[in-house]
């Protein structure tokens, strides 16, 4: 191969230490600062030797990369060459706890990968090539988000990726100290950003990548973070690219690599860390430098001072000129600035969608000024009327602090619309993980793990307040998971807006069909009960996969009527989520399908208190006899289908995808309750 001569050109000397005779290339960056890699996207050399491979908050790719091939192996069907390499890096957040997307060390048959997307994609795949075979290209990945799409283990993690993002071995970021071989966390991102220094091995013999991980200037540690054991002869080519990758999204986020060092069949050369270039500062602390460009510039930068602090009182002065009714003043902290959200949420911009519900569209944005993610929910509503009262409970209802509640952060008015501000989520709502199939779904411990904390949520509403709060629209699309999956009830208070906006003659009856209990369509009256009502019709739902009516050829299917159909055979598990797999407890899943029929019990009073509720869940309480409650003597059904005998369950002989239209057993249910 007459790749060698090449080499001593394209590297300058002084950044080269060593070239090893053979085909064996060999290089080293102790910084980059006349350095010749490739690069594509937003990437580029800072003056001071940096690789800067993103600094942005748009969806951006960038990739560096060693501008010549390598020599992996000899011919097709060889091995793969032992290789090693090692490199600092640095992932800088703008802000604590939110980060943006991570970065990759890449083996790639292209130069660049050019059609990759940004953000989660890291500038590695896209939506239609990740997984695939014919990508050939292997991936380091340092990820510092957890998309579940892609099964990420946590938001600060390490993963070995073949052709996806799909990792096939993966372990959170840290080091096992030598010695004691304790395992430590270690942050891939921080504020302004943290040096670490990254080590991956092939051994070519014993077909074995390991990757190890340090924070800078510790040495490198005897045990690797992650091994994985895998023939990689028929991913990598006999010729490939070696490079760097990753992207940005929408938070701010930057990527540095501060040196580099890669040997094929050898031992890798350490990097000189005394001699690598500085991360810049995140904060501005350069006054010292004004001083020495000179007084004009301080005194310019004064009188800017000052026009700026009378522009900001005379803005301050306008804003509150802006119209706020008197009664609105005291809500200051809780009110926001109608143009902080229009930039927060990019003006509304359809990309910013989060959802669309019964009671109005959802954004997702970021703060301008805190940078703090949120979820603005945009309502529309007309009527002025009710709406002091209804802005006295939002604020009320924003002092609200539980775990699994989404916070209302608060709320903000304008011409026929109220924009509500909650806490951002990252995982979206329950429904789509039950119903969107074949995207992910939940296994069992996390779908239980959703129904304590809802539980525990809508239990803090009804009795662990100094109000009692009625959600009245309890539903697996108001159940929002946050990053640890943990379930949080979202959207309370809403349906009230539509309470008090009607005139109070009319009872309007809020809430959603199928979760509605039958003395809320009579009375009109939201009650503790009803919304226990509603949890029942949502504890069925998780554990069935499906929503409380569904529509059929034959009919519509009652959730409720059909587990019961099934409890009365003796086989209530034949309700549960096929979805689940053989992956469950089955004493949970039964709990949880008795509890739902007992919740949706047409009467209230034989419902039980979400404390009992509780009880029963974490097992403190022995669960009520089912037959004591005599459910087919006094009646399971929903309100809106009295006097209907059209709907079918399904048959249990031909599986769940055959439904015989029949109304035997809900109908006998129905006749039974009056
Ligand atoms: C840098 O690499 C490119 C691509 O290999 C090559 O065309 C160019 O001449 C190199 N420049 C220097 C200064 O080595
Ligand atoms: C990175 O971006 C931020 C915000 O856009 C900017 O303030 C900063 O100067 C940039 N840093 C570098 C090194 O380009
Ligand atoms: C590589 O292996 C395949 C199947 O194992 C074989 O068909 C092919 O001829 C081999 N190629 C070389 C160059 O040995
Ligand atoms: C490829 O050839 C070189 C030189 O002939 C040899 O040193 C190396 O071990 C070979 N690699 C493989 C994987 O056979
Ligand atoms: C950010 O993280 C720190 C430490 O991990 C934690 O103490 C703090 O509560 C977090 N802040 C937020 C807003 O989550
Ligand atoms: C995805 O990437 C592949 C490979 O680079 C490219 O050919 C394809 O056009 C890309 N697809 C999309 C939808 O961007
Ligand atoms: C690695 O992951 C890819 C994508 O998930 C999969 O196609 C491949 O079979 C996996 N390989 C191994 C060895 O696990
Ligand atoms: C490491 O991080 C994980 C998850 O963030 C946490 O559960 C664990 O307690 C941490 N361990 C140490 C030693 O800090």
């Amino acid at each position: 191969m007459a790749m060698c001569s090449n080499f001593i050109l394209a590297i300058p000397l002084t950044l080269l230490a060593s070239l090893v005779a053979g085909d064996d290339v060999g290089f080293i960056y102790n910084g980059f600062r006349s350095a010749n890699l490739s690069l594509d996207g937003i990437a580029e050399f800072t003056s001071n030797g940096l690789l800067k491979l993103t600094n942005g908050t748009r969806p951006q790719t960038a990739h560096a990369f060693y501008p010549h091939l390598v020599n992996f192996k000899n011919s097709t069907n060889a091995s793969v060459s032992s290789f090693s390499t090692t490199f600092v890096f640095a992932i800088a957040s703008g802000y604590p706890n939110v980060s943006g997307h991570g970065m990759a060390f890449v083996i790639s048959p292209t130069k660049g990968l050019p059609g990759a997307s940004a953000a989660q994609y890291l500038g590695l795949f896209n939506d239609s090539n990740n997984g695939n075979d014919r990508n050939h290209v292997v991936a380091v990945e340092l990820d510092t988000v957890q998309n579940l799409p892609f099964n990420d283990i946590n938001d600060n993690h390490v993963g070995i990726d073949i052709n996806g993002l799909n990792s096939n071995a993966s372990s959170p970021a840290g080091y096992y100290e030598d010695g004691s071989r304790q395992f430590r966390n270690l942050s891939l991102t921080m504020l302004g950003g943290q040096r670490i220094q990254a080590w991956v091995e092939y051994h070519g013999l014993e077909k074995r990548m390991d990757v190890t991980l340090a924070p800078f200037r510790v040495p490198k540690p005897k045990t690797p973070l992650l091994s994985f054991f895998h023939d990689l002869s028929s991913v990598v080519k006999n010729e490939m690219y070696v490079g760097f990758s990753s992207s940005t999204g929408v938070i701010f986020a930057s990527h540095y690599v501060l040196g580099w060092s890669f040997k094929m069949n050898g031992q890798v050369q350490e990097l000189s860390l005394s001699q690598l270039p500085n991360l810049p500062r995140l904060s501005p602390k350069k006054r010292s430098r004004l001083l020495t460009i000179g007084v004009p510039l301080i005194l310019a930068s004064l009188i800017s001072v000052a026009v700026s602090s009378v522009v900001y009182f005379i803005r301050r002065k306008r804003k509150f000129a802006e119209v706020v009714e008197d009664w609105e003043l005291e809500y200051g902290p809780h009110r926001f600035k109608v143009k902080d959200l229009y930039i927060a949420t990019k003006g509304f911009k359809d990309k910013e969608l989060l959802g669309a519900g019964g009671f109005g569209k959802v954004y997702r944005g970021v703060l301008p000024t805190s940078k703090v993610e949120v979820a603005v929910k945009r309502v529309s509503h007309e009527s002025r009327q009710g709406m002091k009262e209804f802005i006295t409970e939002i604020v009320s209802l924003g002092h609200l602090r539980h775990r699994n509640l989404v916070q209302l952060l608060g709320y903000c008015r304008c011409k026929g619309e109220l924009l509500l501000v909650y806490e951002y989520m990252p995982n979206g709502s329950l429904d789509k993980y039950l119903y969107n199939q074949p995207s992910p779904t939940l296994n069992w411990r996390q779908r239980f793990k959703v129904i304590e904390g809802v539980a525990s949520g809508l239990f803090y509403l009804h009795q662990g307040w100094e109000q009692v709060v009625i959600h009245r629209d309890v539903k697996a699309s108001n159940v929002l998971l946050d990053e640890k999956l943990n379930g949080r009830l979202g959207d309370f208070g809403l349906a009230r807006l539509y309470d008090h906006g009607t005139e109070p003659q009319t009872t309007r009856v809020v809430g959603t069909l199928g979760y509605l209990a039958p003395e809320q369509t009579r009375t009109g009256k939201a009650t503790p009960c009803t919304d226990v009502f509603a949890f029942g019709a949502f504890l069925l739902e998780v554990a069935c996969g499906r929503r409380p009516i569904s529509h059929s050829q034959t009919g519509d299917i009652i959730l409720v009527d059909w587990v019961y159909s099934c409890w009365s055979k003796g086989d209530i598990l034949e309700a549960k989520d096929p979805n689940l797999g053989s992956d469950y407890v089955a004493e949970e899943v039964e709990l949880v399908l008795k509890l739902g029929l007992i919740c949706s019990h047409s009467d209230p009073k034989a419902r039980p208190t979400m404390r009992h509720v509780i009880q029963i869940i974490e097992g403190d309480m022995p669960f009520p006899e089912l037959s004591s409650f005599s459910l087919s003597s006094c009646g399971l059904t929903f309100a809106h289908l009295e006097g209907s005998d059209d709907f079918a369950v399904p048959d249990s002989s031909s599986g769940r995808t055959g439904f015989s239209h029949s109304s035997t057993v809900a109908a006998s249910i129905l006749s039974g309750g009056r």
